[in-house]
């Protein structure tokens, strides 16, 4: 009989954010094929009986190229094993899940997605900032800075409209060139915004800024990234805590947002 591939998401690091059905599958898969960026925390969970490979690509040193992760996955199966292919955040966010799923699909092999909190969201959570607001944000726009390879599509929307929050994955650390696309695209130089490293980790770190001062930020620790919106001035009080930073949140419009009615 033919196994089964489980896309399961692990979600930022913290690993009290793994799902209960990642956990369950984490603890009864016969083989977990994860990335580089699943926490000791969370491959800790899997007994020592299973068979673990990283097949994590970082920093461009390929260790293993996708169409292996894609055979890894079908032969496995194919020996009739359950197998868990463990992604960090949502596997459906930036995590090459289209490409598994086709291929997977090719070779007839039956899978099942299992979501997670994709790193924007345990970020934003930790920070505290709502990525929407009813009073300022009324989108949010997920993109991509990893500089796009061939055949790859990396275009960021030509307009990002002036109330959306936009989340930067893999923003790298020529915050130059990303101040540069976040202003042609529209986005206001005086927009705050917030590095976040690791977060939801022990180690995770905030740094605050704004779109035409982010070329002065501090290389934070990988994995980062940076979410760009007026929101960016309801931070917690922790990650605002230089003076420039209470300043630009007292001038904040956001302060003076109408009451929620009761
Ligand atoms: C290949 S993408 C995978 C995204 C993942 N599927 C998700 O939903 O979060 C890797 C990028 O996700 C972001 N990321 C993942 N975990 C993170 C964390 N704990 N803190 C900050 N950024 C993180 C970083 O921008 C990193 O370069």
């Amino acid at each position: 009989m033919t196994g089964k591939v489980y896309l399961v998401g692990a979600g930022p690091g913290d690993p009290e954010l793994l799902t209960l059905k990642a956990l369950k599958l984490l603890r009864s898969a016969d083989v977990v094929l994860h990335d580089d960026l699943i926490s000791a925390d969370i491959l800790a969970f899997i007994p020592s009986s299973t068979l673990v490979h990283n097949v994590g690509k970082r920093f461009g040193q390929k260790r293993i190229s996708q169409t292996e992760i894609h055979a890894l996955m079908v032969q496995n199966a194919l020996l009739g094993l359950q197998v868990v292919r463990l992604k960090s955040g949502d596997p459906l966010i930036f995590g090459r899940a289209g490409e598994e799923m086709e291929a997977l699909r090719q070779a007839g092999i039956e899978f099942e997605i299992v979501p997670g909190v994709t790193s924007a969201f345990g970020a934003a959570a930790n920070a505290q900032i709502p990525l929407s607001h009813r009073h300022v944000s009324s989108a949010v726009v997920l993109v991509t800075g990893h500089h796009a390879g061939a055949g790859e599509f990396a275009d960021w929307p030509a307009k990002i409209p002036t109330d959306a929050t936009v989340v930067v994955y893999m923003p790298g650390y020529d915050y130059r060139s990303t101040a540069q696309q976040l202003l042609r695209a529209g986005v206001a130089d005086t927009t705050p915004c917030a590095i976040v490293s690791q977060a939801t980790l022990p180690n995770e770190q905030v740094h605050v800024t704004t779109v035409e001062d982010l070329h002065r930020s501090p290389r934070l620790p990988s994995p980062t990234l940076l979410v760009v919106g007026e929101v960016v001035r309801l931070a917690k009080p922790s990650a605002l805590q230089f003076g420039w930073q209470r300043d630009f949140v007292s001038n904040s419009s956001v302060s003076s947002v109408p009451q929620e009615r009761a």
